[in-house]
């Protein structure tokens, strides 16, 4: 092994730098030589590359993003990208690839590595919803910033009396709303994953009212469904519909039945910036390590996982087509301190 490329795809988060100098860190104690792929899969076809070294990488940590930018470039989608990509790989020498994204990244990675192509995953979402892993990168960054939002909101709502629905992304999963929910003692928490009860949600709201509740506080989950509701036909590479502005459906609803104004507040994009936590640095410096160790020791075809706090391997023709789902011991202690509506 002397060559290892590096690319990141789909939606970006806070920890994928310090994902990529710790490959950096790692691979150069092996003397290997790193490239870096700008613009997720779409680089790869279009030869658009960037040598990664220990100089132009310092720093890069608790830098927000990704420096080597990412797209939602789908090569399964077009006929002859696959063989293309291949060519482009055995033309620059590149012994090994390692994809950080989501899902959909992996998924390509997961089938590139079906036809021959040297690949090793590290999952990467702030929805926190890849099979196999109990972590993705990303994601404590995000619930932190959805605190720091609803604390910097939270004295204004109560000064005006005025409850607030904040709406977080995650597409159908609901790990965001109910881990942020949790700490932030939400009054209620609507996820995908639940059907949705608007009457409970209601009754719930009114019993916190009467015990003195000044300003309720209900997050809801970018995917909930709700009849009626059509999000369009728009979709990216891989089909997926853009999801965000839910909350005003609820808001709406909730006025109907009850008269009540809520405030909204979607926080979009702001959930993938800010400052990686202490524990995602920790993540990405662990995940960079293991991940340039299983390409030392030839172990393709993976993705680096957490399980039980311990790193591991999941295949990637494992992870292709699932997803992953809020665990039922997280749930049973979200359940306990009594804020969900579920
Ligand atoms: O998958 C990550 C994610 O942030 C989702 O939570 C959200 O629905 C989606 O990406 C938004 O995508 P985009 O940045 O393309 O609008």
């Amino acid at each position: 092994m002397k060559k290892v490329a590096v690319l990141t795809g789909g939606g970006d988060s806070s920890g994928i730098n310090a994902l990529i100098r710790s490959i950096v860190v790692n691979a150069t104690k092996h003397n290997l030589e790193i490239l870096g792929i700008k613009e997720g899969w779409r680089g790869l076809l279009e030869e658009n590359f960037q040598e990664l070294n220990m100089e132009n990488t310092e720093g890069i940590n608790r830098r927000a993003g990704t420096i080597l930018k990412t797209s939602r470039t789908n090569p399964l989608k077009e006929e002859g990208q696959v063989e293309h990509i291949s060519e482009v790989i055995k033309k620059h020498n590149i012994d090994a690839l390692i994809a950080i994204g989501g899902d959909d990244t992996l998924g390509v990675a997961g089938y590139l590595h079906t036809q021959g192509l040297p690949v090793v995953g590290i999952p990467q979402t702030i929805d926190n919803d890849i099979y196999g892993t109990e972590y993705c990168v990303g994601f404590n960054t995000a619930v932190n910033q959805v605190l720091t939002a609803i604390e910097a909101m939270r004295e204004s709502n109560i000064s005006h009396q005025k409850g607030m629905i904040v709406e977080v992304m995650g597409r159908e999963s609901g790990w965001i709303a109910m881990y942020a929910g949790l700490i932030a003692e939400a009054d209620y928490v609507m996820i995908p994953e639940h059907p949705l009860n608007f009457d409970h949600l209601i009754d719930s709201l009114k019993a916190k009212k009467a015990q003195g509740k000044e300003a309720c506080l209900v997050i809801v989950s970018e995917g909930i469904e709700i009849d009626g509701v059509d999000r369009g036909e728009a979709v990216d590479a891989f089909g997926n519909k853009a999801l965000a502005g839910i909350s005003y459906a609820v808001a709406e609803i909730l006025k109907q039945k009850t008269g009540w104004d809520k405030r909204i507040q979607v926080l979009g994009h702001y959930q993938r910036g800010g400052q990686p936590t202490a524990y995602e640095l920790r993540n990405s410096i662990e995940m960079g390590q293991y991940a340039v160790q299983l390409l030392v020791e030839g172990n393709l075809g993976n993705m680096v996982a957490r399980i039980d706090d311990q790193l591991t391997t999941v295949p990637l023709s494992e992870i292709r087509g699932k997803k992953g789902s809020i665990s039922k011991k997280f749930e049973a202690m979200a359940k306990q301190q009594g804020i969900f509506g579920i």
